[in-house]
């Protein structure tokens, strides 16, 4: 009787939601592996030290410790809100999600957390231990509740749901949060950022070659033999980052009340926060535009959009034609998801309401389409090269935003890594281009715990990076990364 009430049960509750179990569950196994661990192969696949570069080296185990420093606090008086308890700090600076019950406070202040990123563990806790799990297709595991994070377009969501944000899980970042203090989101390149976390992954070529080669495997992670993984990641991140982008953008505006502007946060600041010194590129870049803007009428912003050209590179290469006519298409789409931005002066923000759900629809659909394309396509050397000099094409136009110019030149740096160099540059050149790219770029990141974002003096250069931001220098420092790959 009991165990056909519990299977009753189960039954109902068969749509029941994951819950979250807690960091300290996963450290029991991933923190140092058992004699027996490496008997059974389990360290084969994954080394069981995760913890432990998170706990260490990691910033976002800090993630919730730093609310309480001192900007934290600040933050929170001139918000009049608890930063430790509010759930628009917690949903991005630990693990929360709207529709799952909290973890317990302790657990909280472990920031964010395995669970952020890999899903809630209580249904898949157990069966994941298993070595035939790693054979899943990517859609299996997301059943129970585990993210897959090994699919690059997924991983890209994952991470930037905080690092632009998403409605849906209550992760917003507000113009009343940067007005506080909030340090501004930088843009965000997925293969950048997670080399920067430091990642508590092994790559695939470090696993043993009987993994390397199983082909349930390669498919079920979302590689194929011989290709430039990094390649695939960038692209893909490159695309979702202009989708999450605009979803983010257009679910806000459809949040609140109608006849209202959607948050200033979700717009390039530059359009309102422009130097006072006249010309600057930054008015001039705004001619380009089309339509001409107004001054402080609101653009998007620039940096999520650029990578998305080189995906419409990849996928039409050697078709001139179809690949003008995507570029068409991505700017004829883009210019109608603003104009339901503009109008007079501020622009009506009926107007917003009325044409936005059309105007971002038919966006993120085009995006969908391009990322399957995306998929689907091969990333082996000679397109990694190939990307390489489109990326240094893309870099050399006269009206790139910093912020846009340091996604491009992320990406350059993230591909060109992954690459063995010989014929086309040597090592020691790619380095200097590299160099020159981030003296003006300011590439690093000040990842790691080891590292400070509000350090005076990181933040000093990074103002500085942004103010002395000249698009003519870093136009031609591309073009000589160009040249050193022979690029057309
Ligand atoms: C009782 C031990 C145990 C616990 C608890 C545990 N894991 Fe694991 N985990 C393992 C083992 C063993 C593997 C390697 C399985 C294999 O051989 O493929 C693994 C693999 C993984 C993988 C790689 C999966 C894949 O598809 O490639 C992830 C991600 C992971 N664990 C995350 C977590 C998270 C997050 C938690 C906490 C919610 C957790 N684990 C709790 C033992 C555990
Ligand atoms: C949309 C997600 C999001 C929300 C919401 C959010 N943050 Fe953040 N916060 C971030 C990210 C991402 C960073 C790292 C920024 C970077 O890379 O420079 C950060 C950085 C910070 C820092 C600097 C940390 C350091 O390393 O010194 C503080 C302090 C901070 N946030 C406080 C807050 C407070 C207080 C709130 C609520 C009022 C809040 N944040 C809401 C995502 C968010
Ligand atoms: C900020 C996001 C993030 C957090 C936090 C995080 N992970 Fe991961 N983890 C990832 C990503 C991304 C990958 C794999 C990417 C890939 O294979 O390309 C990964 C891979 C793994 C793997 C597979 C290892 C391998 O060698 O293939 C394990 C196991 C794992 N994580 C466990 C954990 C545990 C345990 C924690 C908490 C202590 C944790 N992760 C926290 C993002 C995260
Ligand atoms: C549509 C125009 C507009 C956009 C876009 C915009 N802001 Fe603002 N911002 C303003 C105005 C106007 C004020 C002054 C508000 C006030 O005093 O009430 C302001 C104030 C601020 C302040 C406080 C300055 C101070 O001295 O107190 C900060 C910081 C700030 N904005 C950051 C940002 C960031 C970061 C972005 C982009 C993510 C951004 N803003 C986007 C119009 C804008
Ligand atoms: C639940 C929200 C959340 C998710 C998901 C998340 N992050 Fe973060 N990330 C943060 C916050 C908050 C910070 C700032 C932490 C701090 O300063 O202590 C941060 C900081 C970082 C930093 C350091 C930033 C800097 O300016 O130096 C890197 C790198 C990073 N994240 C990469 C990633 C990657 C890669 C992923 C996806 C695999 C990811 N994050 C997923 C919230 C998140």
């Amino acid at each position: 009787m009991l165990l056909l009430a519990l299977s009753a049960q189960s039954a109902a509750g068969q749509d029941a939601q994951p819950a979250f179990i807690g960091v300290v569950e996963c450290a029991r196994c991933h923190r140092s592996p058992t004699p027996l661990d490496q008997e059974s192969g389990a360290t084969d696949w994954a080394a069981l030290t995760e913890f432990d570069t998170w706990y260490r080296h990691d910033k976002h185990s800090q993630a919730f410790k730093l609310l309480d420093s001192e900007r934290g606090r600040q933050m929170g008086q001139i918000l009049g809100i608890d930063v430790l308890h509010d759930a628009q700090c917690l949903s991005c600076h630990c693990n929360l999600l709207p529709h799952l019950p909290p973890l317990s406070e302790l657990e909280q202040k472990q920031g964010v957390s395995c669970e952020s990123c890999h899903g809630p563990g209580s249904d898949y806790e157990k069966p994941h231990r298993d070595p035939s799990w790693r054979r899943l297709p990517g859609s299996e595991k997301e059943k129970l509740g585990m993210v897959d994070v090994r699919d690059p377009r997924r991983r890209a969501k994952q991470c930037l749901s905080c690092h632009v944000g998403n409605a849906a899980e209550g992760k917003l970042l507000t113009h009343a949060m940067y007005a506080a203090g909030h340090p501004p989101l930088p843009g965000f390149e997925i293969e950048t950022f997670a080399r920067e976390m430091p990642p508590h992954w092994r790559p695939l070529a470090d696993k043993p070659a009987f993994i390397r080669d199983d082909p349930r495997i390669l498919e079920a992670i979302h590689e194929k033999p011989d290709e430039v993984h990094a390649a695939r990641s960038v692209v893909m991140g490159g695309v979702m980052s202009l989708a999450e982008s605009v979803r983010l953008l257009s679910e806000q505006a459809a949040a609140i009340e109608p006849g209202q502007w959607p948050d200033f946060a979700m717009f390039d600041c530059q359009m309102c926060h422009h130097e006072l010194q006249s010309p600057s590129w930054r008015q001039r870049r705004l001619a380009d535009d089309r339509p001409v803007p107004r001054p402080s009428q609101p653009r998007m912003r620039q940096w999520p959009t650029v990578l998305v050209e080189l995906g419409i590179g990849h996928v039409h290469r050697g078709d001139d034609n179809a690949r003008r006519q995507a570029r068409e298409q991505l700017a004829e789409l883009l210019a109608q998801f603003q104009q339901a931005f503009d109008g007079t002066a501020w622009g009506s923000p009926r107007a917003a309401d009325h044409r936005l759900p059309a105007a971002s629809g038919a966006l993120l659909n085009w995006l969908e389409a391009l990322a399957e394309q995306l998929d689907r396509a091969g990333y082996g050397r000679s397109d990694g090269r190939k990307l390489l000099a489109e990326l240094c094409v893309l870099g050399d136009q006269p009206s790139l935003d910093y912020d846009a110019a340091r996604e491009l030149a992320w990406a350059l740096e993230a591909i060109g890594s992954a690459l063995p160099f010989g014929e086309a540059a040597s090592a020691d050149d790619w380095q200097r281009a590299l160099a020159a790219l981030d003296r003006a770029l300011l590439l690093d990141l000040p990842a790691t715990q080891q590292r400070s974002i509000l350090d005076p003096r990181r933040q000093r250069a990074a103002y500085e990076a942004i103010g002395n931001y000249d698009p003519a220098e870093v136009r031609r420092r591309f073009g000589e990364a160009a040249k050193l790959l022979g690029a057309e």
